[in-house]
């Protein structure tokens, strides 16, 4: 008796399993920068977190882990001219660009990170290989470029990354100095952007991964949250994942990745700790950001103080996205 319910119990176990997980579906949940996003820009960048979640969906699909589907959704978006993030980064005041990402994972807290990066197509794959190949977190400028290309990553002819949208943008910058004038608001086309992507399985593994290329007019060498953990992306499996946006000395100042975690830690759901940090950021420092968080139970958050911050996501068979306050749209994946 007692011998065969124990081949009873060994022979279900597995559906015993799966049946436990069965509302644990896995999450890719994407971000492609808060801020002041010009109505003109708002299709390529809806389309491009759209784009991004696909990609970031095929790798789990394909038996990826949580780290192969954020590095996938990223790169799309570093691909993108419409997101501030590899080709069609924002440039520094001498009209280079230079960028930072960040990666992170939940089981081990993992991480690796690059700043100051110029010349590679993919910033975020670079971090992957800060956090697999070498015993450091963070690789700066020509160390990160010397580092990529000990791993066989093209370095690209200088100004490959440089667009149009891009320098128009500097020399309005140049124009209009600093003041963030309604003018310039408008006018800075490139400004803003950072995309990021957070994801969890169907065991509750987390990940992040964040890439930036910055601010328009930054000086040379100027880092950003990007690059920082607790700012830029945060992830542990014991609460979520996060990946932040928007002005990015605020944003390092509030530390907003890691105190999202926090307010989970201390019982708040993924949507109201995202939100209150956000608000609780933007209420000290008087400046925007958005957030992306998603919880080891497969909750959703999503907040920005900006006018605008396009997001997606995708959990089972729809995909849902949105760029303006309140907005939220779904539809049947394809
Ligand atoms: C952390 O976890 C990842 C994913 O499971 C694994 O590939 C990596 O080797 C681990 N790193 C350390 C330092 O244990
Ligand atoms: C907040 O920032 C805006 C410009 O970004 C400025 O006009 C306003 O005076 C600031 N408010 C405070 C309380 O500092």
């Amino acid at each position: 008796m007692l011998i065969t319910s124990f081949y009873v119990i060994i022979f279900y176990l597995p559906l015993l399993l799966r049946l436990s997980n069965c509302n644990m579906l896995p999450v890719i949940l994407v971000h492609g920068g808060a801020g002041d996003i010009m109505d003109s820009r708002v299709p390529a960048k809806i389309a491009g977190v759209k784009a991004a979640v696909k990609a970031g969906y095929a790798a789990f699909e394909k038996g990826g882990t949580v780290v192969d589907a954020v590095e996938a959704a990223v790169r799309i978006m570093e691909d993108d001219p419409a997101f501030n993030a590899g080709y069609g980064s924002v440039v520094n005041l001498e009209g280079e660009v230079e960028m930072d990402a960040s990666i992170m994972i939940g089981s081990n807290l993992s991480a690796g990170a690059v700043t100051v990066v110029q010349d590679i197509a993919n910033a975020i794959s670079l971090a992957r290989l800060v956090m697999e190949k070498t015993p450091h977190v963070l690789l700066a400028a020509h160390g990160a470029k010397k580092f990529a290309i000990d791993q066989g990553i093209p370095i690209l002819p200088p100004g490959s990354l440089v667009t149009d949208t891009a320098l128009e943008a500097l020399e309005n910058y140049k124009k209009y100095g600093t003041q963030l004038t309604e003018i310039a608001a408008v006018k800075n086309k490139g400004e803003v952007g950072t995309v990021g992507a957070v994801a969890v399985d169907a065991e509750g593994h987390v990940a992040a991964a964040t890439s930036t290329g910055g601010i328009t007019g930054k000086m040379v060498g100027r880092s950003s949250d990007t690059s920082v953990l607790g700012s830029g992306s945060y992830a542990d499996d014991q609460f979520g994942a996060v990946s932040t946006t928007g002005h990015g000395e605020t944003i390092m100042k509030f530390c907003v990745a890691h105190t999202i975690i926090k307010a989970m830690e201390n019982g708040k759901s993924a949507d109201q700790a995202t939100i209150d940090t956000i608000n609780a950021m933007t209420a000290k420092l008087n400046n925007t950001a958005g957030a992306i968080t998603v919880s080891k139970t497969g909750e959703i958050g999503i907040a920005f103080s900006s006018k605008r911050m396009a997001w997606a996501y995708r959990q089972g068979n729809e995909v849902h996205y949105g760029i303006e306050r309140g907005q939220h749209e779904k539809e049947p994946a394809e």
